[in-house]
C-alpha cells in the first residue's frame, strides 16, 4: 500500500504532528508514505517525495508544515480534475489524505465524487469546519491570541486608552470569542453579529462612569460595522484581489474602528493586528494531541476503506464523517455562546 498525504492552504500549529501520526501508523502496517509538496500544487506538478521514520522525527513540535503549501485550486485549472487523478496513478498512490480547511476538504469532496480515494483530515486556525468540535491549530491560535491581550491590557490600563486588537478568523469569530473571553475583553466584535457604533461606545462610556478608564475591545477581521446606521456595514479589505478559491484578503477593521472611536470619544485609542503571528509557533500540547489522533484515524480510515470521509472530533471521541457534510456550509459562532460572551461585555 503506498498513500500519499498533503497540506492545503494557510499553514495552521499541528500539522507536522498529523504528518508525524500518519508516517508512524502507517509504517505500523509496513505501508509506504509520500509526502506531496505545496497541497494541490504539488499533485499537479508531480513533486512528492518518500517519508521515513527519520523524515518526520523532531517535527512534533514545529509550526508550519514540512511539506509546504499552497492555495493551488486544481478546479481553476483546466483539465485540473484529471490531471490530479492521473498524476496519483503515475506516483502510484493507493490513497489520499487531504490535510487542509474549506477549501482543501472541498477540492477532496469534488475528487472523491469521482471515485478517488481520499480521506481528510479537518485543519484551520479558524475553527469554522462543521461536523467537527475542533479542528487543530484553533487552540494554538487562541492561546497566541490570548497572550497578546494579556499584554495589551497593561498598556491599555497605564495609559488609560482603548485598544483595539484584531484577530483572524475570515467569516467567523470563534478566535475572537475564544481568545476575547479568555483575555477578558470588554466588548468582541465578530461577523456573526453586526453591532451598532452607539452600542460600542456606550460599553465604553458605561465603563467610565464606573471609574474604567480603558477598554480591551476584541474584532473578528471579518466583523462589519457601519459609522451611520443608516448605512450598510462592508468588509474591511486589504485589496481587491481574490484567491483561487474566491475568497477576499480581509484585514484592517481594528484601524478603521481606532479612528472613528478616537474621533467620536476623544478618548486615546490604539489598534494591533496579529495577523499571522497567531498562525505561526509551536503548537499547544492540545493541538499536538488532536493532531496526532487525528493523524492515526486518517490511516484507520485508509485501512477501512473509508474515503470520502473526514476525521472529526465529537466530545472526546474521533470518529469520521462524510466531507460534504464538513465543507458544505461555515461552522459559525451560535447564538448560545455569544450570550455567554455578552455577561463580560462591560
Ligand atoms: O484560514 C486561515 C487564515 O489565517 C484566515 O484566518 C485568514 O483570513 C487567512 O487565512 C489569511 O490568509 P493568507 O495567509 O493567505 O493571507
Amino acid at each position: 500500500m503506498r498513500i500519499g498525504m498533503l497540506t492545503g492552504g494557510g499553514d495552521c500549529p499541528g500539522l507536522n504532528a498529523v504528518i508525524r501520526a500518519i508516517v508512524r501508523r502507517s509504517l505500523m502496517y509496513g505501508w509506504e508514505c509520500i509526502g506531496i509538496e505545496n497541497g494541490w500544487k504539488g499533485i499537479m506538478d508531480m513533486y512528492a517525495h518518500k517519508l521515513d521514520i527519520d523524515s518526520v522525527s523532531g517535527i512534533l513540535q514545529k509550526g508550519g508544515t514540512i511539506l509546504g503549501t499552497s492555495r493551488t485550486n486544481p478546479y481553476k485549472i483546466e483539465n485540473g480534475e484529471n490531471i490530479v487523478i492521473q498524476n496519483a496513478k503515475t506516483m502510484g498512490l493507493d490513497a489520499l489524505i487531504a490535510i487542509g480547511g474549506e477549501d482543501t476538504l472541498g477540492v477532496a469532496n469534488k475528487l472523491a465524487k469521482t471515485g478517488f480515494p481520499v480521506v481528510g483530515v479537518p485543519k484551520t486556525i479558524d475553527n469554522d469546519l462543521n461536523g467537527t468540535d475542533y479542528t487543530f491549530g484553533f487552540d494554538t491560535a487562541v492561546n497566541t491570541a490570548m497572550d497578546a491581550i494579556d499584554r495589551i491590557h497593561t498598556t491599555a490600563e497605564s495609559h488609560h486608552r482603548a485598544m483595539i486588537i484584531e484577530v483572524m478568523g475570515r467569516h467567523a469569530g470563534w478566535i475572537a470569542m475564544h481568545s476575547g473571553i479568555a483575555g477578558g475583553a470588554d466588548l468582541i466584535l465578530i461577523p456573526e453579529r453586526e453591532i451598532k457604533l452607539a452600542e460600542l461606545i456606550k460599553v465604553m462610556e458605561d465603563r467610565e462612569k464606573r471609574g474604567r478608564s480603558f477598554s480591551i475591545i476584541v474584532v473578528a477581521e471579518g466583523a462589519k460595522i457601519s459609522e451611520s446606521d443608516q448605512k450598510d456595514a462592508e468588509f474591511v479589505l486589504q485589496d481587491q484581489k481574490l484567491d483561487a478559491f474566491g475568497h477576499v484578503r480581509l484585514g484592517g477593521i481594528a484601524n478603521m474602528l481606532a479612528e472613528i472611536i478616537e474621533r467620536k470619544t476623544g478618548v486615546e485609542t490604539r489598534a494591533t493586528i496579529l495577523g499571522h503571528i497567531q498562525r505561526g509557533g509551536s503548537p499547544t500540547a492540545y493541538d499536538r494531541v488532536l493532531g496526532s489522533r487525528f493523524g492515526v484515524h486518517a490511516v484507520e480510515m485508509v485501512k477501512d476503506g473509508k474515503f470520502g470521509r473526514m476525521a472529526a472530533l465529537r466530545g472526546t471521541e474521533i470518529i469520521d464523517i462524510p466531507i460534504e457534510d464538513a465543507v458544505k456550509e461555515l461552522k459559525l459562532v451560535t447564538d448560545d455562546f455569544y450570550e455567554v460572551a455578552k455577561t463580560f461585555f462591560r
